[in-house]
Order: structure tokens, then sequence, then C-alpha cells
């Protein structure tokens, strides 16, 4: 996309930092301050100690792609609150399609009545679906609720009852999500046992040979495996771009014993790559794929998309009484019309700039940074190890930029799509500065 499509974008309206005063980092005291110390130490006293908090951070408030803190600290936001407000913080028109749903009508079941926001959500999200098909669509309230439900349409629509994941993968916290995520072990300790059937086999090519050669042919027969459930591009385990022959293959072997291609695109999903799919730049249609963080910018929703001769299930099968909420509905159709009017082109540009700025720190810092990867605005930085990965992102944070780590020894970004070009180059240098101090230490 050249500069002047870039700026037509942002005249549009569609990238916006809708309040101009908002800018970052602005940071006005020590970091956390006293208000954010004082909320941290209320926080912890009634919170689940389950919750991975990163780092001392207690927002408050977001416009575009800055978040304010407690204290009144603004940040560089390139987490979008783990990959999920992709039209940036309050975009004036997800803000107005909320308040306009809020006060028509805040909820309905769409499991038990015809919730007419529901079908026309299901009826965009077939028109935007990675595979050329007629679809059917579920609604639930986040990724782990959809992953569950393509393990139970997996079983019902085949008859058959394993299912193969990816180490590396992850797919939530729900028994069976749990289950098929393989980034960390510490999800499954003192969980046991998982659910049964599962199988998981490296992320590449090279698991793609294991699948063949050890689990079809020593574990299980290839025609019990109900379906295979794969990320595009695996976010949680490091911003892992798989070998370009890697998913053209898996979608022959699935073709070949009549599994079920899943994509979980939860995370890679909704314009963040580049692509409002990213399976879409393998050129590889799924039979089934599941969205949640960045459908609603924010609102609280998840959809299984599957080819319309799969919905087999009959009526009760499935449901939700909160899934397909008509307020998350509204945000999510008024996301994809701004995904659709340049905010995918946008991760696409900011993306490759991101690369560019990002790529020379692997020569600068031989030692501590090992590579740079990533498609669109879904960037990972992989270090020498975890210990220098921490390092780095609460240093960010001390510098007002908000990043986050993921997998072993890689710090993710995923800025909202929204941002700029000037941000970006912004938290592009905070980070280049950030790592030359930890590198220096
Ligand atoms: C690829 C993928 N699938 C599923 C999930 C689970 O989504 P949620 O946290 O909304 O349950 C995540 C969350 O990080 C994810 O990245």
């Amino acid at each position: 996309m050249s500069h002047a499509a870039v700026r037509d974008v942002e005249s549009a309206g569609v990238v916006v930092n809708p309040d101009m005063g908002f800018d970052a980092p602005h940071l006005v005291t020590e970091l956390p301050g006293p208000k954010a110390r004082a909320h941290i130490a209320f926080d912890e006293r009634y919170t689940s100690p389950s919750l991975p908090r990163a780092y001392p951070i207690v927002p408050v408030r977001g416009r575009g792609s800055v978040i304010e803190d407690i204290d009144g600290n603004r940040f560089l936001d390139f987490c979008a609150g783990i990959a999920v407000n992709v039209t940036g913080h309050a975009h004036p028109r997800v803000v107005a399609a909320i308040q306009q749903q809020a006060s028509e009508l805040l909820h309905y079941s769409a499991s038990d009545f015809y919730l007419p926001i529901y079908a026309h959500l299901a009826a965009e999200l077939e028109r935007i679906a990675p595979m050329h098909a007629p679809t059917r669509v579920f609604l639930g309230n986040s990724g782990t609720e959809v992953v569950e439900a393509a393990i139970k349409l997996a079983r019902y629509a085949t008859g058959r009852q394993y299912i193969v994941g990816f180490l590396g993968g992850f797919h939530g916290r729900t028994f069976g999500s749990v289950s098929l995520s393989a980034s960390k072990a510490k999800y499954h300790a003192h969980f046991g046992p998982m659910l049964p059937g599962i199988y998981h086999v490296p992320f590449g090519s090279a698991g793609l040979d294991e699948l063949e050669q050890r689990i079809f042919h020593r574990l299980v027969p290839a025609n019990e495996v109900a379906a295979i459930i794969v990320e595009p591009i695996q976010g949680e385990g490091g911003i892992q771009v798989p070998d370009p022959a890697f998913l053209p293959r898996l979608r022959r072997i699935c073709d070949q014993h009549g599994i079920l291609l899943v994509a979980d695109e939860v995370q890679s999903g909704m314009g963040r790559t580049g692509r409002m799919w990213a399976i879409q730049h393998w050129g590889v249609e799924p039979d089934v794929v599941l969205t949640a963080k960045g459908l609603a910018s924010g609102m609280p929703i998840g959809a299984l998309i599957a080819r319309e001769h799969l919905m087999t299930w009959s009526a009760g099968a499935h449901g939700s009484t909160f899934g397909g909420n008509p307020v998350s509905c509204a945000a999510a159709l008024a996301t994809i019309a701004l995904l659709e009017e340049g905010l995918i082109d946008n991760a696409a540009a900011r993306g490759e700039q991101m690369l560019a700025a990002l790529r020379p720190l692997v020569a600068a810092h031989p030692g501590h940074v090992r590579d740079v990867r990533g498609k669109g605005l879904l960037i990972g930085v992989q270090f020498d190890s975890g210990v220098t990965a921490a390092a780095v992102e609460h240093e960010a944070f001390e510098r007002g930029l908000m990043v986050l780590t993921a997998g072993d020894d890689v710090i993710r970004m995923s800025p909202p799509l929204v941002i700029t070009q000037q941000e970006t180059a912004s938290g592009c240098r905070i980070f280049a500065e950030t790592v030359a101090a930890v590198a220096g230490r």
C-alpha cells in the first residue's frame, strides 16, 4: 500500500486516534504510580491468584493505540489487550454501535429464540469466511468456547473420536481446549487427566512426517481421526510462522483421510496478519474456522464457522445462554466494516514498517536477539532466553511501551490495527532503545 493510500485511510476516519491530545508515551509518575500500587494491593486481596499478570499496569482508559493508567500515565499499546482491540480503543463507530444496540436490546438468548442480529452476523461471517462454500455459524462468548464447540462438532459430524493438535499450540483453558493446548506444561499441571483421544505432533512440515509415519502408522488409523486443529500462525507459542509447504500439505492429508481441518484463528484472524485470515497467506481453505479475540473489538464473543454440510447436529446438541449477545454482535458488525474499509490494509503496511524497523536488532545485538518474524501486526522478537525477554518486557513498560512475552523467549507485538505510521515508528524506536539497554547490562 502506498503512503498516499495510507493517508487516505487516515483521513477517511478509519485509522484514527479519536482524541489527538491523547499521545503516548506520557509518563507523569514513577511506575507503578501511587494509585496503581494501592489498587494492586486491593486486587491481590480479592482476585484469583491464577491470573498471570505481566507487569504492574492498571489501565482505566484507552483511545486509538494509547492506554492511560490509573495515575494518568499514557502508554503506547503494542498488546491490544492480548491481540483483541483491532479497531483500537474506543473507536467512535464501535462505541456508537454498542450504545445503539444496548439501548434497544441488551440480551435475549439466541439459543432459544430468533435473535435478528445473530443471523445477520452469521451471514456476514459466511461472506468473509476463508472457505468459498455455504457455511453455518455458532456464536459463543470466547475463544475457548468455540474450540470446545469445534471438538464436539468434529466428533458429531464425523462419528470419529480422535483429534490432533500441534506442539506449541494454544487453544484455551477449558477442558477440551486446554487438553489440545501444548505450549506450556503449566497449563496442564495438577489438572490431569486431560481429555482422552488427543494427539500432538510438532508444528511444521516435520510434524506432518511424524503424523503420517508415527501417529497414523503406529497409534491410531487416520480414518478414526475426526479433526486436526491448527493455528495457522501460532500466537501464544511464540509467533511461529510455519514453513510454506506445511498448511497446503496439511489440507491434502485431511482430504485424503476425510479429516476436518479446523483453523483456530482466535488470535491470528480478523485482519491481524494483513489478510482477514492468516490461513489465506497460504491459499488454504479450512473446513471450520474459529474466531474470537478481535471479532468484536473487545466485546466478548467467539464464532465457529463451519461448512454447511458439517452442521449435522440436531436441535439442543449445542447452545449457549449468552453466546451471540446482541451488543457483542453489533460491535462485531461495526468491526468487520472497519476492517474492510482500510484496517486490514493498514495492518499489512504497518507490519512491513515494523519488521523493517525491528529486523536490524538481530545484527545489532547478536548475543541477545535471535529472530524477528511475523505477518502484518502479529510480530515476534525472539531472544536468547526467557530471562532476557522478560527483562525487555518490563523495561519497555517502564519506558511507556506495552508488549507481552509469548512462548519461551519471545516478545509478542500485536498493536491495534488503527496504529499510525508515526506511532509505529515511535514504538519501534522505544523498543530498540529498550533492547540496547537490556543487552548493555
Ligand atoms: C489461538 C487461540 N485459541 C484460543 C484461545 C482462547 O481464547 P479465550 O481466552 O478467549 O478463551 C486463545 C487465547 O489466547 C488463542 O490465542
